[in-house]
């Protein structure tokens, strides 16, 4: 068996156990999606294939439902996570040239990951604190009046901490 197939097979084992604290009522669709989110980080497509069969519903009511609600996520997300507000105040003070650093330097788009999964980048509404627009949150914390060379700054930062 190759490396893939095994891991393949250990994803799949993951989703079966937590299927296995379930009765398999249509209910308890998002609870389900919930736990499987939590687990991966994301919505892989083999276990929403999987969780349909469980539930004897069509897969498109599951696709449907799980992206009707935004917590849920269809791809993996990186292990950095720059989130920009794309609120009116940052809007106006700048945060669509700090997107456009990001996207330049990582070279992705809004809601993706790079592909050596080390960093996603998102954008939110306000986040509340407009007073320091425009504001980026980073692993977490949330920075203000960024600029395109401050967001630079941070993520040339952090990946110097990752090589260390
Ligand atoms: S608009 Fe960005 S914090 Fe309010």
């Amino acid at each position: 068996m190759s490396q893939m197939e095994l891991i393949e097979e250990k994803m799949e084992e993951r989703v079966d156990r937590i299927l296995s604290c379930f009765s398999g009522r249509r209910e308890e669709l998002i609870v389900i999606l919930q736990r499987i989110q939590d687990e991966f980080g994301y919505l892989p497509e083999f276990a929403l294939i999987r969780v349909a069969k469980f539930l004897g519903v069509p897969e498109a009511h599951v696709y449907g439902v799980a992206s009707f609600y935004a917590q849920f996520r269809f791809k993996p997300m990186g292990k950095n996570v720059i989130t920009v507000c794309r609120g009116t105040a940052c809007h106006v003070r700048g945060s669509p040239m700090v997107i456009e650093e990001v996207k330049n330097r990582l070279g992705i788009e809004e809601g993706d990951t790079t592909p050596d999964l080390r960093w996603t980048l998102e954008t939110v509404a306000c986040i509340g604190m407009c007073a320091l627009a425009p504001c980026v949150i980073v692993n977490g914390k949330v920075h203000g009046k960024v600029t395109p060379r401050r967001i630079a700054e941070i993520i040339k930062a952090v990946e110097g901490v990752e090589k260390k």
